[in-house]
């Protein structure tokens, strides 16, 4: 085979620190908390608590409407690229699987059908379904064996963009192409003239196209995972979006890599984020810069300029480069359609936090298991060992994650959303929620949440390489 190992393993030293969002911390003056009129000193957790109100429903009522899919996970074999076929495990046979798209109230009922050699399941990332439906072993569901079916049934309770994929052996199931989009849309239309998808994954490919089928490699676990060496949109390298000049676009971008961050810049192209891990931001920002780390979503707003050459949306998370689609301008412009740039005017402020105790704390650590292989553990147990987090329901919880260790970590909660209320002991003022939240090495951060959902949930590192080497704990809400 040929040599064609990504550029990874790098030094850490290295990686820019492009977190332009959080150019907008800011010390807080917050002083703890003042005296109610009763004389006590108000819970700075209950008034923490009362900003989340309205942030989003608890429950969304379902409009009976009742979408039903078929997913049948297959082997195939798709072009990447130009010198030969790669043999991918697929939704139906294509990657990214097929798009699912609803109206927000409508009912996804997806059957999964397993027509791979081995045991599966399908996760909704960023989906707030029943406990039963999220698609984790020994979690909360038990494995779909080869030959076998399951019915995945919910109605999503928030608009906007998420995905689906494997939640078993991900270090290789995604990495072989198992995941797909799912978009729920908005009651109303908000009037974009496109609404784009791009999935990006990168790929580890051989000369000829075969993927390297090497997974869970020592040093891919102990370091960033695996990199691919070709990053694609929609497992390919040369996806485009045709708009004639004016129209205006809502682009969602996916990060379906098993590790690799991307920082997306669109150059000259004036492009603002709308939406964070789905959920519509307070504040519209401009893109440029914002990290998206393996598992995330931004939706963007852009207008289409009058242009002769494409404008090439290009990677620079570290340098490399990587191109990651195309945007080419073309035919006889049209009016821009003008509408305000939708927004979440309800997200919480909750800088009070920093002031907040962590009502539960994590330190993330690489160790051995006894057979010396390379283990990822939060507190020191990689799973399934370890205690769930009980979290209060209804109520805010803060929860701290030290990253004791030289690499980076995704971590991704389940069935909730979060907002990061600090960074290294410094308070952030991040206008959006998330659900899944970059750490840098050696950084701590805070996160601060409501969680309304009930039930077991997984919380883990998204890059599948350290969450299949231990690297996930559970957390309950509610009973
Ligand atoms: Cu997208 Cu538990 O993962
Ligand atoms: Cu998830
Ligand atoms: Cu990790």
């Amino acid at each position: 085979m040929g040599e064609s190992k990504p550029a990874q393993g790098r030094s850490i030293r290295s990686l820019p620190l492009v977190l332009a969002v959080v150019a907008g911390v800011m010390v807080t003056a917050f002083a703890g908390a003042a005296l109610l009129p009763d004389g006590s000193s108000g819970s700075a957790a209950a008034d923490l608590t009362d900003e989340f109100v309205g942030a989003y429903p608890a429950t969304t009522p379902a409009t009976g409407e009742v979408v039903e899919v078929l997913l049948q996970t297959q082997i195939a074999a798709i072009d990447v690229v130009e010198t030969g076929a790669t043999a991918v495990w697929t939704y139906n046979g294509q990657v990214p699987g097929p798009e699912i798209r609803v109206r927000l109230g409508d009912t996804v009922r997806a059957t999964l059908v397993n027509g791979l050699p081995e045991s599966t399941t399908i996760h909704w990332h960023g989906v707030r379904v029943p406990n039963d439906m999220d698609g984790v072993p020994a979690v909360n569901q038990e494995p779909v064996e080869p030959g076998e079916a399951f019915v995945y049934e919910f109605t999503p309770t928030d608009a906007g963009t998420f995905w689906y994929h494997s939640h078993t052996r991900g270090s290789e199931q995604l990495e072989r192409g198992l995941y797909g989009s799912l978009i729920v849309e908005e009651p109303e239309p908000f009037g974009y003239s496109q609404d784009v998808t791009w999935m990006i994954d990168d790929w580890l490919l051989e000369a000829d196209g075969r993927l390297v089928e090497q997974f869970r490699q020592p040093h891919d676990v102990t370091h960033n995972g695996r990199w691919g060496n070709i990053v694609t949109a929609n497992a390919r390298l040369d996806t485009v979006l045709r708009a004639a000049p004016g129209e205006r676009i809502r682009l969602r971008l996916v990060n379906a890599s098993n590790a690799r961050t991307y920082a997306p810049d669109f150059g000259a192209l004036d492009v603002d984020v709308i939406a964070v891990d789905g959920m519509l931001v307070g504040a519209p920002f401009d893109a440029s810069g914002f990290v998206l780390a393996p598992g995330s979503r931004i939706d963007v707003d852009l207008v289409v300029p009058a242009a002769d050459e494409p404008a090439v949306v290009f990677d620079n998370f570290n340098g490399e480069g990587f191109a990651i689609g195309s945007i080419i301008s073309e035919g006889d412009p049209i009016a821009t359609s003008q509408f305000p740039v939708p927004t979440n005017p309800a997200v919480p402020d909750w800088t009070g936090a920093v002031d907040a105790d962590a009502d539960h704390s994590y330190v993330v650590s690489l160790g051995r298991a006894g057979d010396g292989w390379p283990q990822w553990r939060f507190n020191g147990d990689a799973f399934p060992d370890g205690e769930p987090m009980a979290l209060t329901e209804g109520e805010f919880n803060k929860i701290q994650i030290l990253n004791d260790s030289q690499v980076l970590h995704p971590i991704h909660l389940h069935g909730q959303f979060f907002k990061v209320v600090t960074r290294n002991g410094v308070s952030v003022d991040e206008d959006f929620f998330r659900d899944t939240v970059l750490l840098m090495p050696g950084e701590t951060i805070e996160i601060g949440l409501v969680a309304l959902d009930a039930g077991t949930w997984a919380l883990h590192c998204h890059i599948q390489e350290h969450a299949d080497a231990g690297m996930m704990t559970t957390f309950t809400v509610g009973a």
